[in-house]
């Protein structure tokens, strides 16, 4: 295989990250796993490798932990053969906001943003020497919609589309694609890791749907892909509202109607 051939899938045990394994394997791309779960791990590579013969390499780790993520950083930082990073571990709560403890949001962040936004810091400078390479981070529909009553998973997610877009920007001109993929439900352990029986849900999406969508924007390389999204140009009927917002802001002048005797 060429150089920068390989992807590091995070969350690969499981769920959207394991059907990612198997499509950039079925592709002919190294992979590098990373999850808590080692058996799971070895049992998804040995089936890889027999199937795809691709070389496979686990990475177990728990990215909420310091010394955990820090070597998966430093595989990024050091490892040339990667080329794409699938920031894909994250984990849902359920529960209001003030029904959850302090310590499970904290936990919830960790591992949705800070572990995240960690890893694409590792890797994103040596992509934009070598003029190419490609990140790919999981958000979520739901961190368009405060409405959704998910307050801190979703603000992980606004975070996860907010980071992607802005590097997209930064990085697209030097050569490294950035997607954000935003989901909405999706057949996966995550609903009953949260607590949450799936079989409440009306409408839920299958994991390797989700992803062949994901990867067809992918392809195209896309900024922005939302694969259950029916109607596109609302996307870019929102991306021009915003714009159009900040046309309307200056920096120096106070709105009329915040003018005390307005
Ligand atoms: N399914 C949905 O409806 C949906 C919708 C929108 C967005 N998403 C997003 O899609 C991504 C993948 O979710 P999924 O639905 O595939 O969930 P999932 O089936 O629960 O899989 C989550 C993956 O993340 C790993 N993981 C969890 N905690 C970890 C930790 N502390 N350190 C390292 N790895 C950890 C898990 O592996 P181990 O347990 O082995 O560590 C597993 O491989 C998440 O970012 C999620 O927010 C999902």
């Amino acid at each position: 295989m060429s150089t920068s051939n390989t992807v590091l899938i995070t969350g690969a045990s499981t769920g959207i990250g394991a059907a990612y394994a198997e499509r950039f394997a079925a592709r002919g791309h190294d992979l590098v796993l990373v999850a808590r779960d080692i058996t799971r791990l070895e049992a998804l590579a040995a089936r890889l490798r027999e199937q795809h013969a691709v070389s496979i390499d686990i990475l177990p780790a728990d990215l909420t932990q310091t010394a955990d993520l820090a070597a998966v950083e430093a595989r990024l930082r050091e490892d040339a053969n990667i080329g794409t990073l699938v920031n894909n571990a994250g984990a849902a709560q359920s529960g209001g906001f003030i029904e959850q403890s302090t310590d499970s949001v904290a936990q919830l962040v960790a591992l949705n943003t800070t572990a995240l936004v960690r890893l694409a810091s590792a890797i994103a400078p040596r992509l934009a020497a070598a003029g190419n390479g490609a990140i790919i981070n999981i958000g979520s529909v739901v961190g368009l919609a405060p409405e959704f009553g998910m307050t801190v998973y979703g603000a992980t997610k606004a975070f996860v589309l907010f980071l992607s877009q802005g590097m997209s920007l930064e990085l697209a001109p030097k050569g490294v694609y950035v997607q954000a993929v935003l989901p909405a439900a999706t057949r996966t352990e995550i609903w009953e890791r949260a607590g949450i029986d799936i079989n409440t849900l009306t409408d839920v999406m299958e994991v390797g749907d989700l992803v062949d969508a994901a990867l067809v924007g992918f392809d195209r390389r896309e900024p922005v892909t939302i694969p259950p999204l029916q109607d596109g140009a609302r996307w870019d009927a929102l991306q021009a509202a915003r714009q159009g917002l900040l046309a309307q802001i200056k920096q120096s002048q106070v709105a009329e109607r915040y003018l005390a005797n307005a």
